[in-house]
């Protein structure tokens, strides 16, 4: 195991009816003057904003809102963001929603004590100082509401691309299973195979001696292909919600991560497929994956088979090969017996866009024509991934 460092601050408050709360835990992490993000509608049509607003209101704390965050987040909201805070002096930023609200949100408490432009932290510039950020999920996905990581997407480009600090992990995330079961089967599948990517992603490393974040992550996958059925089945099911939110926060506050190197090949040629066809970004893994791994898995066949044989139950009695080979195909039909895509051509994506994805997977926005990841890949690589999403 290697060396490293956890900080993880956010005080989560998990429940029913815990979203009425908000005004309180504002301002016990000292906000007074609140920019509230959310979405598309959701947020509203279910009446939780109506309720958050109420909830600030009684604790005396004044609110100003921006909606229309979109599924992949632009960077245009973010500097409307950071001119509200500048302008009415916003001290927190409370984001009611999924990833896309909450990377925004991050992004915007970030610019708002930030000289220059924001974009500076999505280019490598690590985020040391920032707004306190509240979060009131409302989709088990991202695992934002408790990672130090934020994902935009710049217009000029369309480059899609991740910024870092512990200045963004959330003072605070309220997280009501309830509020996920609005969600459609296909966005609740989307997010499921998006907790299970950034459990894979970490399950694909070259360090050694890691039995304990091993284990953790193979039983959160195990809970997953077992819960996850249940709530695509059944929105209602508010158990299988339960867990899976849990499962969301804890694949990627990066408890199972520590101590080992960590892959991110997937979500870095995955970014390029939201980026150009606005897919959902938990789509687009699960047509990433599993190409990815029929690519990657030589690299360590070990390691893929005993992926094979603890999460999928793989027989003992196959050869290493075999039994990774058998893996990464269980792991195919998982995410489509849940409803997820399997090619591109899903997307509407052909082999014409190949040469396009995978150089601006490589080379995009300052990248050196190469991906570190579990095995380093060439861009040559990457277009033998996306041809196997054909
Ligand atoms: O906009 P509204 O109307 O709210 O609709 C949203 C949106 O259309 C809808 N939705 C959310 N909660 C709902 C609901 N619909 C009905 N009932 C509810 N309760 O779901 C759609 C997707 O929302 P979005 O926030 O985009 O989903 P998700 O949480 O999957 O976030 C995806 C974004 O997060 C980034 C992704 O790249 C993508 O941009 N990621 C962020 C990470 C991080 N910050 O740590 C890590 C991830 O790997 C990921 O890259
Ligand atoms: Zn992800």
């Amino acid at each position: 195991m290697e060396n490293f460092t956890f900080y993880s601050p956010t005080y989560f408050v998990f429940g029913k009816g815990e979203e009425n709360k908000a005004g309180e835990l504002v301002k016990k992490f000292g906000g007074s003057r609140v920019l509230v993000v959310y979405g598309g509608g959701s947020a509203v049509k279910s009446g939780l904003l109506g309720r958050v607003t109420d909830s600030l209101k009684g604790a005396g704390i004044e609110s100003f809102s921006l909606g229309g965050v979109k599924p992949n987040p632009r960077s245009g909201l973010v500097y409307e963001g950071i001119d509200i805070c500048r302008k009415e002096n916003v001290d927190f930023v409370l984001a009611v929603g999924g990833g896309s609200v909450i990377d925004t949100s991050k992004a915007i408490a970030a610019g708002a004590v930030y000289d220059g432009d924001f974009w500076d932290f999505y280019m490598g510039k690590r985020i040391t100082e920032a707004l306190p950020v509240g979060t009131i999920l409302t989709i088990s996905a991202a695992g934002s509401e408790g990672s130090p990581d934020s994902v935009i997407t710049k217009e000029e480009g369309m480059f899609k691309r991740g910024a870092s600090g512990d200045a963004i992990r959330p003072a605070f995330s309220i997280l009501n299973p309830e509020l996920t079961q609005s969600l459609p089967p296909y966005q609740t599948a989307c997010g499921i195979t998006d907790i299970m990517a950034h459990l894979m992603e970490r399950y694909m490393t070259n360090s050694s001696d890691v039995q304990t974040t091993d284990r953790m992550i193979e039983g959160l996958l195990l809970a997953m292909i077992e819960e996850g059925p249940k709530a695509v089945a059944n929105p209602d099911d508010y158990e299988a919600r339960a867990n899976i939110m849990w499962a969301g926060m804890m694949a990627h506050n990066n408890s199972c991560g520590v101590g080992r190197s960590q892959d991110w090949n997937s979500h870095n040629i995955e970014h390029e497929l939201s980026a150009l066809y606005d897919c959902a970004h938990g789509a687009g893994l699960a047509v990433t994956f599993p190409a990815y791994l029929s690519f990657a898995y030589k690299h360590d066949v070990a390691r893929v088979a005993q992926f094979a044989r603890r999460v999928w139950g793989c027989p003992e009695e196959l050869d290493d090969e075999e039994a990774a080979l058998m893996g990464i195909e269980s792991l195919r039909e998982f995410f489509t017996s849940i409803g997820m895509p399997s090619t591109i051509g899903e997307f509407g994506g052909t082999e014409a866009d190949i040469d396009k994805l995978a150089n601006v997977a490589c080379y995009g926005d300052g990248r050196d024509g190469k991906l570190y990841g579990f095995v380093e890949l060439s861009e040559d690589d990457v277009k033998e991934i996306y041809r196997r999403m054909l």
